[in-house]
């Protein structure tokens, strides 16, 4: 019978046996026959014959069939052995169609999420080869192409990469390698980011790393005007048809979108307040309560930007800022050395810096050297820690990206942080140069070296040591190793931090086919997030204590970066 039977239907019928009937000839045609198979023809043949043995023939009859629908858990990945299906996804319809050898449902399998689209046969008649769940992650876990290209009307529209971090985030299909957005349109990420949350009864829900970073980077590809209306399309009001299927699915979208809502609210807080549109959206009202400043206080926008663009003018009045006649407060930082004036318009031209603003001509190093280093060292830190808390993380995305990109953004906080570090510079190097009697200048270096360090002896080779530190050579290698063994919390440098975010902004598109460049967006996030630990609660349990003891550490590093 075997002898009379077409090639076809011999592989038909070897396929249609369970895989434990298969014999090792069995195995052999249909490994070569996988050479044909577009799905799993670039595989090696020790693969091949793997899948060869787990392969399971699945066929239906009837076009229209529901393979899986999207929301549900995922246990397969399929090929196309013959026929053809519908990808269909919600909100959307049909995005896509998949041919003979073509295969789908991986998805689900590597990043232990819900089933991504709905699938349905377009014709009578369809054939596949099923592998399992456990089969698939065994076999084919690790030697998967690294790239999976996601089209939607023939068009590409999410690009994964295999990432093989053991990072934090959690999800993964229990093992090391998890599939990372690369780039995307921005409404196919935001989907595929939702898909991820995962929802837990006990509130205990975990939030990939990437939805926060999708938080503080959209405004760069997608305006919240863009955020807020994609993000109620992915909120189905109403759902066809009454199955309690569908219904839990619409809860479940539901739930999901609200915590990334949450998550939003959560991250950006406050700073809310300057996006009317998310506001209008998430339907807060900010209580006009006065004087409600960011806890460090802020500058309206208009002030920062004169500060910024006509400060070190020189000799006159640096910048001037005319009163409405409504007005009736005014509110501005002042730089380094900066005074306010208030004058009729009359005076305005006659105005003069006052003589203290010419700088001092005394050093402060007698009172100085009475204070103990110690003290000094952990004020200093104190409130450093505090201005580098107020700042808030988009700052420095606003900030590398160009702030004028940002309608109603606001970088003061980040501004005042940079500006603290060169006023400390400012000060060590003014108090050095104005003690004219040598001896006391070196007593007041060693004094510094010492607020700097807490250690009492051997002061100039701590000194050296920290020379060493921010020795900006190899890419500040030193420091960068150093920072690498200490723990969060811990306040960068900032200049460093900045010169590298600028680096892979400069370096990376924010577009790559048309696509968002969401790895360069991952990538410029995880170079700050860490420094807070990224949790407030951390933030306010941490204590003075932990603050004196890298005070040691990390204040040398603005006290002596210039030398
Ligand atoms: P999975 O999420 O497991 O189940 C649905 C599958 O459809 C998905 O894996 C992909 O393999 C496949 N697919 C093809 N195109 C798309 C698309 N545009 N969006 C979502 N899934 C798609």
């Amino acid at each position: 019978l075997l002898s009379q039977m077409g090639p076809d239907a011999l592989l038909t019928m070897i396929l249609r046996k369970h895989p434990s009937q298969r014999s090792a000839e069995d195995l052999e045609v249909i490994y070569e026959e996988l050479l044909h198979v577009k799905a799993v023809a670039h595989l090696s043949t020790s693969v091949r014959k793997e899948l060869a043995a787990v392969l399971v023939f699945e066929t239906h009859g009837k076009a229209g069939t529901v393979l899986f629908s999207q929301g549900d858990k995922g246990n397969s990945w399929y090929i196309i052995w013959k026929g053809s299906v519908n990808v269909i996804t919600h909100g959307k319809g049909l995005v896509a169609k998949l041919r003979e050898g073509e295969d789908f449902g991986q998805l689900a399998l590597l990043n232990d999420a819900p089933r991504a689209a709905t699938i349905i046969l377009r014709e009578d008649n369809c054939h596949f080869l099923r592998v399992d769940k456990q089969d698939y992650i065994r076999i084919l876990k690790d030697v998967e192409a690294n790239t999976v290209r996601l089209e939607e009307h023939g068009h590409t529209v999410l690009v994964l990469e295999k990432s093989t971090t053991d990072s934090t985030d959690q999800g993964g299909a229990g093992g090391s390698s998890k599939y990372t957005v690369m780039s995307g349109t921005p409404e196919k990420i935001l989907e595929h980011l939702l898909e991820k949350v995962k929802l837990d009864t006990n509130g205990n829900d975990t939030i990939d790393s990437c939805v926060g970073d999708f938080l503080l980077t959209h405004k760069i590809f997608m305006a919240s005007s863009q955020l807020c209306p994609a993000l109620q399309h992915q909120y189905p009001l109403m759902f066809t048809g009454s199955e309690l299927e569908k219904a839990d699915y619409s809860l479940a979208a539901r739930q999901k979108v609200v915590k990334l809502l949450g998550q939003w609210v959560l991250l950006y807080g406050r700073l809310l307040k300057d996006d009317p549109v998310a506001l209008d959206f998430l339907e807060v009202r900010p209580p006009p309560l006065p004087g409600q400043t960011h806890p460090m206080g802020q500058w309206p926008e208009q002030d920062q930007e004169r500060v910024m663009g006509e400060r070190g003018g020189g000799d006159a009045v640096g910048y001037r800022a005319q009163l409405k006649l409504d007005s009736s407060a005014v509110s501005v930082g002042l730089g380094l050395n900066e005074r306010l004036f208030m004058c009729t318009s009359s005076q305005v031209e006659r105005l003069r810096p006052l003589k203290e603003q010419q700088g001092p001509e005394q050093g402060t190093a007698d009172a100085l050297e009475q204070m103990c280093s110690k003290d000094v060292a952990s004020q200093l830190t104190h409130y450093d820690w505090e201005l580098f808390t107020a700042m808030h993380e988009v700052e420095l995305i606003y900030y590398v990206f160009g702030r004028s990109k940002f309608p109603g953004a606001t970088t003061a906080n980040l501004q005042r942080f940079v500006r603290r570090f060169n006023e400390v510079q400012y000060w060590v190097a003014t108090e050095v140069c104005l003690c004219q009697d040598l001896m006391k200048r070196a007593a007041l270096l060693k004094k510094f070296v010492k607020i700097a360090s807490r250690i009492p002896s051997k002061t100039k080779r701590i000194y050296c040591a920290y020379e060493r530190l921010m020795d900006p050579s190899r890419n500040h290698r030193a420091y960068r190793l150093a920072v690498a063994k200490l723990s969060p919390p811990y306040i960068p440098f900032m200049p460093l931090l900045l010169k590298d975010m600028t680096f892979i902004h400069e370096g990376n598109k924010n577009y790559k086919d048309k696509l968002v460049n969401f790895e360069k967006m991952v990538s410029q996030t995880k170079l700050f997030v860490h420094h807070k630990c990224g949790s407030c609660t951390k933030l306010i349990n941490f204590n003075v204590k932990a603050l004196v003891s890298f005070a040691s550490d990390i204040k040398c590093i603005s006290i002596f970066c210039s030398g």
